[in-house]
């Protein structure tokens, strides 16, 4: 198959992250026969660098032509006192925004090797298997009004029902075709947004009879998130909430590094991101953890372009060097191997080639 696919490094440790993850695509496309056309554009800070544009118009017209967008990760404290159309993050949440991509699929499973890398004792996070859908174009981060003053701000939260039905529709989806069941987390006891989504949920459960739907208050899912993270299926929240919860489940598979995403808009074009950011404090020191990209990648193949084989073989790669005991910094407990993000990397490329040797 033939796919182009537009990778925007971004800052910090998204150039890092996402040279090891075009390794793997370019393995790939030699193991099993594709084309795929990698070009490269500016997101972020390095685009404001660049052009004082987050999402220069070049970036989003190589986007609009290729299959799908693989990112890195946008931000840094150089820009962190920069003008809110200024900022890194206006580039990654435009982006978003200009395609549509309106579902964030964050999955969340436990890895058997790295058991001893999450702070939560074995028994509660091993059964750990879940998928946090997260509502991405709308509330609090896109609303209108929006205001800052010196001694004034406003932020509104604005959900309309049509955002509401399509993300809580995926996420009904989602739940039918693994275990059945469904977490609406809001925070109705306060919020009318949040009354909205609970009305909406109801309405659209008519239609799911095979799935078990709880609604839950967000203050309290973060508490059983860490108490009991085994008793989720599918997880959907608003947009702020899901960021937030999202963070927090990473830590049941040992760390921030580990955890891909896709923002998508229903049709498989989308946006394949690691949940995690530039990590400044070890960017440029071929330290960070690639996999969150490299499964991201994986993510991106099965999702994008229904290349299940090839999606199975990078995720069965990236686990089996952990098993072997190769970890990045991240993941370090006592004794084990810590690894360069490119010698770790190096070891992935080695496993795909001898699991195709081995075919
Ligand atoms: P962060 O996710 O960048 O880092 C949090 C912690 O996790 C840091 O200690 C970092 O070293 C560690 N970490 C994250 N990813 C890692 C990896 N792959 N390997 C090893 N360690 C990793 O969050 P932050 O520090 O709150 O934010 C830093 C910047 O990133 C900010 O500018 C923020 O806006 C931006 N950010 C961007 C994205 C994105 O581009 N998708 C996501 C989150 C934050
Ligand atoms: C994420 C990030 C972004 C978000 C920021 C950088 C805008 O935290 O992708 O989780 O909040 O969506
Ligand atoms: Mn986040």
């Amino acid at each position: 198959m033939e796919k182009t696919i537009t990778v925007l490094p971004g800052d910090g440790i998204g150039p890092e992250v996402t040279e090891a993850a075009v390794k793997v695509l370019e393995t790939i496309a030699k193991r099993y026969n594709h084309t795929f056309k990698l070009q490269f554009a500016l997101i972020g800070g390095a685009a404001i660098d660049a052009c004082e544009n987050p999402l220069p118009e070049e970036t989003i017209s190589l986007c609009s032509d290729s299959d799908a967008i693989l990112l890195g990760a946008v931000g840094g404290p150089k820009w962190d006192q920069n003008p809110s159309h200024l900022r890194p993050e206006k580039g990654l949440l435009a982006i978003r925004k200009h395609f549509g991509l309106y579902a964030n699929i964050r999955p969340v499973k436990a890895i058997p090797a790295l058991l001893e890398s999450s702070p939560l004792k074995k028994e509660i996070a091993e059964n750990v298997d879940m998928v946090i859908v997260r509502e991405l174009t709308g509330g609090l981060y896109f609303a209108e009004p929006r205001k800052k003053t010196e001694d004034y701000a406003l932020d509104t939260l604005v959900y309309t029902r049509p955002e509401i039905e399509r993300i809580v529709d995926t996420a009904f989806q989602l739940a039918r075709s693994r275990r059945g069941k469904l977490a609406s987390v809001d925070k109705a006891n306060v919020l009318d947004s949040s009354k909205l989504w609970r009305e909406i949920v109801e309405e659209k459960k008519q239609g799911y009879p095979d799935v078990e739907v709880e609604h839950m208050l967000v203050d309290s899912t973060a508490m059983k998130l860490i108490t009991k993270p085994g008793a989720f299926d599918v997880i959907v929240t608003e947009n702020m909430f899901g960021d937030i919860l999202s963070d927090e489940a990473s830590v049941i598979t040992g760390s921030l590094g580990m955890l891909p995403s896709a923002s998508t808009r229903g049709d498989g074009f989308g946006l394949y991101e690691p949940v995690h950011g530039s990590a400044p404090d070890i960017a440029g020191q071929n330290k960070a953890n690639p996999a969150a990209c490299i499964l991201s990648a994986a993510m991106m193949l099965r999702e994008a372009f229904q290349m299940e084989t090839e999606a199975a073989a990078i995720e069965e790669a990236v686990f089996s060097v952990l098993n072997d005991g190769y970890f990045t910094g991240d993941l370090q407990t006592k004794g084990r191997r810590v690894l360069s993000t490119s010698d770790w990397t190096d070891k992935v490329l080695d496993e795909l080639d001898s699991e195709f040797v081995s075919e």
